[in-house]
């Protein structure tokens, strides 16, 4: 067999046109973890069984875990930038952490085949997990996020996708993988749809119908766009993103599933600390006034062919029941503030 680099999981999959977003914490004790170890083996073929009964339905899943679950399961070595989630801001704007050990992205064209797969995984999962949060997202217009704006328009493509996700290098045994950084978002969208479109544009930076970035003249400082572009020595460093709204009309849930891929969680964390404690301080994004984040974890994502063989490993070890996360108190409802409201 000829050393090929490792193969990556579907990090550069198509956006497709629904999504299933499944976090589950494994239960307590030796045999939950044996399980999910072996589980592991079966993730690309399950995926390769339904697929194949549909191939242009684009069907793809990746399958990520997050700090505590990976010394549980697979112990030394381990990728060298995972950690778990980092709390970011405070009060009504906290980025919350929630409990999260394994994270499935399962991508399709139709919903049927996301569930198909979905369900096929959960089978094999069985009572060695508990499902903490699954959420359904679908897309909506012309990509466009539950608040009417284009999303995803700056997503980095081909070569610089996958230089911006993929673990090279700096982290050798774990060439290949990435990290992925999940937050459930819920909407006050009788708030937002009050606001005036010019006000809404002023938050995000971009024109709201034809999706126009702002110009830098008259782009707030504090837009969503301007705080979450970074640069470093020069250049900018971006992430990968593919969201999803999400809801129930009629409970008046309307929500965004943010997920966003990188080859190390600097920059998304980045990101988060510049949108809900503001660059500087205090300049934080308004998108905030009208969206909470209700969830939050960071995952490792290895590569297909580790995923695969991490099937074989030991050297995980059981954590103590006290040593479990437990989860943060979650952020209270916002308020829209008085300047953004007023405008
Ligand atoms: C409330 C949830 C969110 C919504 C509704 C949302 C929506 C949007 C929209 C509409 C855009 C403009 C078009 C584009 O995609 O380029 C955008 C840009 C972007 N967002 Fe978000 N976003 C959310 C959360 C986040 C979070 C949590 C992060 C990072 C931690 C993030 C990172 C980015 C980045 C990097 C861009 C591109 C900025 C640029 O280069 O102009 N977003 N988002």
């Amino acid at each position: 067999m000829p050393d090929f680099a490792p193969e990556p999981q579907a990090v550069h999959s198509p956006n497709t046109r629904h999504a299933i977003f499944l976090v589950a914490t494994i239960n307590p004790g030796p045999d939950a973890a044996a399980t999910v170890r072996a589980w592991c083996e079966d993730v690309a073929t399950l995926t390769r069984t339904v697929s194949t009964r549909s191939p242009s339905e684009n069907l793809s899943c990746i399958c990520a875990f997050g700090s505590q679950a990976w010394d549980r399961l697979f112990g030394q070595p381990r990728p060298a930038a995972l950690h778990p989630f980092r709390v970011f801001g405070d009060g009504a704007r906290t980025a919350v952490a929630t409990p999260g050990d394994i994270l499935l992205h399962i991508r399709a064209e139709s919903m049927d085949m996301c569930f198909e797969l979905a369900t096929l995984l959960m089978n094999g999962l069985g009572d060695a997990v508990t499902v903490v949060d699954e959420t359904h997202g679908f897309r909506y217009f012309d990509r466009r996020a539950i608040i009417g704006f284009v999303d995803g328009t700056e997503n980095p493509a081909g070569r610089e996708a996958v230089h911006f996700t993929m673990i090279g290098d700096e982290d050798a045994e774990f060439t290949g993988g990435s990290y992925v950084l999940v937050q459930k978002y819920l909407h006050d969208m009788a708030g937002w749809n009050a606001l005036s479109v010019e006000s809404q544009e002023g938050i995000i930076g971009r024109h709201k119908l034809s999706n126009v970035e702002l110009d830098d003249d008259i782009k707030p400082a504090s837009s969503h766009s301007a705080l979450t572009t970074l640069e470093e020595n020069g250049e900018e460093v971006k992430i990968l993103r593919d969201n999803m709204p999400f809801g129930r009309a009629g409970m008046g849930e309307f929500g965004t599933y943010f997920i966003g891929y990188a080859r190390n969680p600097a920059p998304i964390e980045q990101m988060l600390e510049n949108m809900f404690v503001g660059r500087p301080a205090g300049n934080y994004d308004r998108l905030l006034d009208y969206s909470r984040a209700v969830t939050g974890s960071l995952f490792f994502v290895p590569s297909e062919d580790m995923l695969e063989a991490l099937a074989q490993r030991t050297g995980g070890v059981e954590p103590a029941m006290d040593q479990r996360v437990e989860p943060v108190a979650e952020a209270k409802p916002v308020q829209p503030s008085p300047d953004v409201a007023a405008s």
